[in-house]
């Protein structure tokens, strides 16, 4: 005997809900959260958690990110302070103020907008960041204590991805998970939060060869390559999960990820969207950071 199972149109919105991981509702949450901690934070102990976000140069899509990272500090009552330099500061005069910041007691968390201008040496300004205002996690110090698995303050999109699966309720023990995209802020930090969580990690990059055959294989796809729909939805396994950090433009000028969306989402039993997926996650574990930060600075 056969069984037709009829779903209604809400079964069907409820099971396209639970595939495509809501990274805009869960950034929310986690930020009703923190304007939680954030208001027991002053009542208790009479501390305001302060971030000092940085901009040199004139890039527009950096403007934005830096626009919305004040806006969701407001959001959630962390004092926030932007500093807008002119392209032509000197790598001295950006030192000087990060000593400024490094000094200053109301500010718990610091932030230098990456890319630089190439006249400025990016390590060098984020050895000068105090690892303990070191909202990015990017600090040699805190790199060094999450590759060594005691982390502090870690990485905010890697953190975003890992709350994502969370969320999701995915388990990443004994899962093969494949990371595409070794940069300093998202595809090496995120590999190891994986190898944390004791998935196998394969970490490829632009020389990778068979790329195709190893996302196949994999349980669980992390795309941070930058690379507008470079991964296919056919090279993805039946029932994997998806986590595409990428945010690029296509050729009609729409804003898209890493993954071919329109297929892949017909394989993978859960994927996050581009916008709506990862992007929100990033703000909100910055948030996060500041408040861890300024918990370790005042030791409570
Ligand atoms: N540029 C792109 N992503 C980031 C980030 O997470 N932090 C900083 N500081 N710059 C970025």
């Amino acid at each position: 005997m056969t069984t037709t199972i009829t779903k209604s149109a809400s079964d069907l919105s409820l099971d396209l809900s639970q595939k495509v991981i809501d990274g805009k509702a869960i950034a929310k949450a986690l930020r009703q959260e923190l304007a939680k901690e954030v208001r027991e934070l002053k009542e208790s102990a009479g501390i305001t958690p302060g971030l000092a976000v940085v901009l040199v140069g004139e890039d527009p899509a950096s403007g934005v990110y830096v626009r919305n990272k004040t806006r969701a500090c407001v959001e959630v009552g962390i004092r926030s302070a932007q500093h807008i330099l002119p392209d032509s500061t000197t790598e001295a005069e950006l030192l000087s103020l990060i000593d400024t910041l490094n000094a200053d007691t109301e500010i718990h968390g610091i932030l230098v907008q990456l890319p630089l201008p190439s006249h400025i040496d990016q390590a060098t300004i984020i050895e000068a960041i105090s690892a303990q205002k070191d909202a990015d996690g990017f600090h040699p110090y805190n790199m060094g204590r999450l590759l060594t698995g005691c982390p502090t303050l870690q990485p905010c999109t890697p953190l975003g991805v890992m709350h994502l699966l969370k969320s999701a309720g995915i388990k990443c023990a004994g899962k093969d998970a494949i990371v595409i995209g070794r940069s300093n802020i998202v595809g090496k930090p995120v590999a190891v939060m994986l190898l944390g969580q004791n998935a196998t990690v394969t970490l490829c990059h632009s020389k990778t060869v068979n790329l195709e055959k190893k996302i196949a294989a994999a349980d669980i796809v992390i795309a941070a390559i930058g690379r507008a729909e470079m991964i296919k939805g056919a090279w993805i396994k039946e029932g994997a999960t998806v986590i595409d950090v990428g945010m690029n433009r296509n050729a009609e000028g729409k804003l898209c990820g890493d993954v071919e969306y329109a297929e892949a989402v017909k394989r993978a039993a859960h994927i996050t969207p581009v916008p709506g997926g990862v992007g929100p996650m990033t703000i909100a574990m910055l948030l996060k950071n500041t408040v861890t930060a300024a918990r370790l600075i005042h030791k409570v």
